[in-house]
């Protein structure tokens, strides 16, 4: 008996195999069967279908992704489907279907992709099935897919960043029609759990638990192209690692532009110290990180559940942006520089080998030496372990670039460069007080460059180097940080931890 999805329980439906479900029935309306139903379309027919026409026993894909874990996280859903529906994953843009997820959040990221499509066409006149596919935030700007649609002709499929779930449909779409397909919604409200994903790694993954962003800090294009807040609910969180740590993952990235304010418009609310203290909870698990906090909604209780959950890596993300209270308030992140250095005092009264990172942005619009020098004493003050810092980057439709006062570049390069040598001083230094110590690390893969070495890291998200074999990878181990090289550190082991 074949499998008609409009029966099959939403928690059910990615057990089932796709080679028994009944495709001569409808699609069903719901979600996710009726995206499971186009992957067992796909699967069955169209996809062995298009193999043969091109001469080869299956069709490759490989997607390239821009941008911040989020991204990666989607890539990871996109490729689950991929796998599910028959094409296998290749390292090469010669593949039957090339895929770019991208970003916007810097005006480079977005030029990148324009560079690497033209590339791309001349893969495509020479495998006439090769298809193209572009997806992620650059594809949420009108503009963008205007241009795609003018000189862009032969890109295959766009999409965007609320419909990723219907990826398979869309696929199914092209296949039938011809024709470029352009899928790109406003906004969602809407969540589609239970699709299938497929890991970049074995024994960690991301996790999302929330999406979007409402905070609309002046600079950032982030809360135009990813929609409003949407926090997944706790239950299905949970579900979601439980399966994970059931598969072999250890470790876990929960991810949201903002996790502090996780849950506050659930039907009924759950905050995100409460969260880490259920995950913390979950059987098998053993390191849970998370991206990124926002300082102006770090509440207390968020401090003390980090103290009290062993599981809870010791490291805080905590954007910066900038040191200056006058910049904050243009830049419309809700904090000053007192509240900042009042946070992390408290972090690190209740954790003291807690590990800080951030994100400064260097040249936003009326920024003066004064104002950076602010950021420069935050940065002295804080002492971070490592910190990313950037150029601002004008990104149209966003209250900064109507601003008048843009910087002058020369003096933003200055700054620039000036502030990166004192992050790398301070980092350095940081690194150097943890040579000698043995500490807790987590084998993540073979050295690229010795194979006789086991890259890992430590809580605080330090990487280690460390004679081993490949069994190891996923396991915690005592490592003696023998040698500290600036960023990394060469290590042995101590013990089986
Ligand atoms: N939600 C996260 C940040 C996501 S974007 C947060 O609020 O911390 C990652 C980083 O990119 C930001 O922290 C910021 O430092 C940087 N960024 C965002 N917009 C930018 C712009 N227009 N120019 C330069 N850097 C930018
Ligand atoms: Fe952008 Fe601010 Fe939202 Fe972060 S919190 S994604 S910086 S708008
Ligand atoms: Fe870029 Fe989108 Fe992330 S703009 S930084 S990929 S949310």
């Amino acid at each position: 008996m074949k499998i008609d999805l409009r029966t099959i329980p939403d928690a059910e439906v990615s057990g089932i195999d796709l080679m028994d479900v009944d495709i001569t029935l409808p699609a069903p309306e719901a979600e996710p069967q009726r995206q499971y139903y186009f992957m067992a379309l796909l699967k069955q027919q169209l996809v062995p279908e298009r193999a043969k026409k091109n001469g080869k026993e299956f069709l490759t894909a490989c997607i390239t992704t821009f941008g911040c874990q989020m991204n990666a996280r989607d890539s990871e859903k996109l490729v689950g489907i991929l796998e599910k529906i028959g094409f296998v994953e290749e390292d090469s843009e010669e593949a039957d279907f090339v895929i770019y997820n991208t970003c916007t959040v810097r005006e480079n990221a977005n030029n990148k992709v324009y560079g690497r499509l033209g590339y791309l066409n001349g893969f495509q006149k020479k495998n006439p099935f090769m298809m193209i596919g572009l997806c992620g935030c650059m594809m949420q700007e009108p503009e963008v897919v205007e241009k795609l649609k003018t000189s862009y002709r032969y890109v295959d499929i766009i999409f965007g960043t609320h419909n990723i779930f219907k990826f398979a449909e869309l696929i199914v779409t092209r296949f039938e029609s011809q024709r470029m397909v352009i899928d790109i919604w406003k906004d969602t409200d809407k969540i589609v759990e239970n699709l299938p994903n497929d890991r970049k790694y074995s024994f960690k993954s991301g996790v999302n638990i929330m999406f979007g962003c409402n905070n609309f800090c002046s600079y950032c294009i982030v809360p135009y192209v990813r929609g409003r807040e949407r926090s997944r609910e706790p239950k299905a969180i949970i579900r979601e690692i439980e399966r994970l740590v059931a598969d072999g993952v250890v470790e876990v990235m929960l991810l949201g532009q903002n996790v502090n304010s996780y849950g506050k418009n659930l039907e009924q609310p759950v905050t995100f110290a409460e969260l880490l203290r259920k995950v913390n909870k979950i059987e098998g698990l053993k390191r849970i990180r998370f991206m990124t906090s926002h300082p102006k909604d770090l509440s207390d209780d968020l401090i003390l559940a980090m103290k009290e959950c062993d599981k809870v890596c010791k490291h805080m993300h905590l954007p910066l942006q900038s040191g200056s209270s006058r910049i904050l308030k243009i830049m419309n992140r809700h904090y000053d520089k007192e509240q900042y250095l009042t946070i992390v005092k408290k972090l690190r009264e209740a954790i003291p080998d807690i590990a800080l990172t951030t994100d400064i942005i260097v040249g936003f619009p009326g920024e003066t030496e004064e104002d950076f020098q602010e950021t420069l004493e935050v940065v002295k003050q804080v002492e971070y372990d490592s910190a990313f810092t950037f150029i601002y980057s004008k990104r149209t439709g966003t209250p900064a670039a109507a601003m008048e006062d843009q910087c002058d570049p020369a003096e933003v390069k200055r700054h620039f460069d000036l502030l990166l040598k004192e992050v790398q001083q301070i980092s350095a230094k940081k690194a150097m007080a943890l040579e000698g110590k043995v500490m807790e690390v987590l084998a993540e893969e073979q050295n690229t460059q010795d194979a006789s070495l086991i890259t890992g890291r430590l809580s605080n998200n330090s990487v280690v180097h460390f004679p081993g074999t490949p069994d190891m990878i996923g396991k915690l181990f005592m490592v003696k940080l023998t040698e500290c090289k600036g960023f990394y550190y060469l290590g042995e082991i101590a013990e089986n931890a």
